[in-house]
């Protein structure tokens, strides 16, 4: 059986058309930089090998820049999340259990 991770990661990478009238979305802001950062920083560390990293559609905030990250068990929301975020969200959440709080969504503590 394969063990409960210690953390989920999900980050939005959902795309929506160009257009004068689009929504922002988080694949327009770089969300696939992001995840590849998550998965980098993952195969760098061998303290997160039990960390899932899943990418997933809208989650109905879409920020006007970066995207949209969630980790569970604490369910804790990012929004404007950039890859230059990730090493410190790995380093103080994912592995060190501390939210980084300049980047949690006041709606979502
Ligand atoms: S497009 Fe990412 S939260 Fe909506």
């Amino acid at each position: 059986m394969t063990p409960r991770p210690e953390r989920h990661v999900l980050v939005c990478t959902n795309q929506r058309p160009d257009g004068p009238d689009a929504m922002p979305s988080c694949g327009a802001n770089g969300s696939t930089e992001v995840l590849s950062a998550f998965l980098r920083e993952r195969a760098a560390a061998g303290s997160m090998r039990s960390i899932y990293i899943t990418q997933c559609l809208c989650l109905g905030v879409c920020p006007e820049r970066g995207a949209t990250v969630v980790i569970y068990p604490e369910g804790t929301w990012y929004v404007g999340v950039e890859a230059q975020d990730v090493a410190e969200i790995c380093r103080e959440h994912v592995v060190g259990g501390r939210a980084v709080d300049r980047l949690v969504d006041c709606r979502y503590r």
